[in-house]
């Protein structure tokens, strides 16, 4: 599409803001590749720079609007604006109709097209709106630049959209339908980025662990042979995978927990609500009691796995009892950690026409009551790991001086004095906060 766009030099700056999950960090990281390839350079501070990509997110709440407002709000130091580009979900969702409503906007760039994404702003400073929200399968990583550098934990995206059609949620409609990466393609470039520096790769896919392919002989594998093939890779440390879904928990993937060394004892199994009548209704074509069964085999082979999830109160029809039947399943699971989200309604999903919407005052009490229980039993799990000897990666500096902070193997935060950013530091965990731990290094032995 060729709409008029505000015509501008060519950008030799940019800045890129990523919302919502992990594969947008992904997307995000990889935009910057090929922006940075075409000798842009990436801006520290977001108000000099003369590109502005927003990596936006459609999963809830008034994603689109918020999306305008920001638009609305860019400005460089100088008051100019800078060139806009609306890339991800919300792009993918409204397409054109993006720079119908804000005609600052330049580009229009869905998350299967973001390869294109030099020529189309190329085209926006032309004075044309460059606009692709096409969804080939995967086509984009073929066109990517090879990875160069990498902070000590990554994000490979193997497997994207999904063919699962929850009712109430936009990614089989923004992501399109599942497809996995191909393997050499994904040991390359996990290769590429322990070359980089990364010491931990955590494999990404809206619905990750329906990951399948084939190996260099042709054999069918699942996420689990594609775990034990990174076992082998010289100078990875920890191997994580993110969401996954309860029903494509195979016994290769609870087997590879038990006994891939280098496999984190954290799992991502968004179980959604307790009740099943419910859960009927969101069509996750699990019941309460086969999602308790996946953890139970998941704990027999790996006792301190760390268990996280996601929760939506107040799915349509959602009654008192529905909502106790998820503080009781919450209850029986004990998390190390979980999200839980007030349902909101998605245009275009079977969910939100259904009848019985829930009044919002119910939503938040629900919702606070089971966010009080999530708290105090990620406490409990903090509290559960003092005493343990274990290693930390570290992240990013920490608030005081010499402070670092890292991640453990349950993926805890962890604050810890010493150590450089990209250590992998034996510690004891001396303390536990509510979201997070102390650690205080220990000699190596
Ligand atoms: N409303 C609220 N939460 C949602 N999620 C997905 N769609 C919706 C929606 N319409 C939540 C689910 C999912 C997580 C990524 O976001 O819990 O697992
Ligand atoms: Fe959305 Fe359900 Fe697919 Fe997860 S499994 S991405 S919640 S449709």
């Amino acid at each position: 599409m060729n709409a008029p766009a505000i015509k501008t030099a060519a950008p030799k700056s940019f800045r890129i803001k990523s919302y919502g999950c992990q594969m947008n960090v992904y997307d995000g990281e990889r935009m910057a590749d090929l922006l940075t390839a075409e000798g842009m350079a990436a801006t520290p501070d977001g108000d000099e720079a003369e590109l502005v990509v927003l990596n936006t997110c459609h999963i809830r709440e008034k994603a689109a609007e918020k999306v305008y407002s920001e638009i609305g709000r860019l400005r460089r130091a100088d008051g100019s604006r800078p060139m806009i580009a609306v890339a991800g979900c919300v792009a993918q969702a409204e397409g054109a109709e993006i720079v119908r409503r804000a005609r600052q906007v330049g580009v229009v760039v869905g998350p299967q097209a973001y390869h294109r994404l030099p020529e189309l702003v190329a085209e926006a400073a032309t004075g044309r709106v460059g606009i692709d929200t096409d969804l080939p399968a995967l086509a984009k990583f073929g066109r990517l630049p090879a990875r160069r550098r990498s902070g000590p934990s990554a994000f490979l995206t193997v497997q994207e959209g999904c063919d699962k059609f929850c009712t109430y949620c936009v990614v089989p409609y923004t992501r399109g339908a599942e497809v996995s990466r191909g393997w050499s393609a994904i040991l390359d470039e996990a290769r590429a980025l322990v070359d980089g520096g990364a010491k931990e790769i955590t494999l990404v896919g809206q619905n990750v662990n329906a990951w399948t392919g084939e190996d260099e002989a042709g054999r069918a594998q699942g996420l689990d042979g594609l775990i034990r093939a990174l076992d082998r890779l010289p100078g990875l440390h920890r191997i994580r995978y993110t969401t996954s879904h309860p029903n494509d928990m195979t016994d290769g993937l609870i087997a590879a927990h038990g006994d891939v060394e280098r496999l984190m004892p954290f799992l991502h199994l968004p179980v959604q609500a307790g009740s099943d009548r419910i859960l009927k209704a969101m069509n996750r074509s699990h019941d309460a009691r086969s999602y308790l069964a996946v953890i139970d085999r998941v704990r027999r082979v790996r006792p301190d796995i760390a268990i996280s999830g996601d929760f939506i109160v107040d799915f349509p029809g959602e009654t008192d009892a529905d909502f106790e039947a998820t503080l009781s399943l919450v209850d029986q699971i004990g998390h190390a950690q979980a999200y839980s989200f007030k349902y909101s309604p998605r245009a275009g999903t079977p969910a939100a026409t259904m009848a019985d919407q829930v009044p919002d005052a119910v939503a938040d009490e629900r919702l606070k009551r089971l966010q009080a229980l999530i708290a105090a039993q990620q406490a409990a799990f903090n509290r559960g790991t003092v005493g343990r000897r274990t290693d930390a990666l570290l992240e990013r500096p920490g608030k005081r001086p010499g402070q670092h902070i890292g991640k453990s193997p349950w993926l805890q935060s962890v604050v810890v004095d010493g150590g450089a950013i990209g250590d992998l530091m034996p510690v004891e965990i001396v303390a536990a906060g509510p979201v997070s731990v102390t650690g205080a290094a220990v000699p190596i032995d």
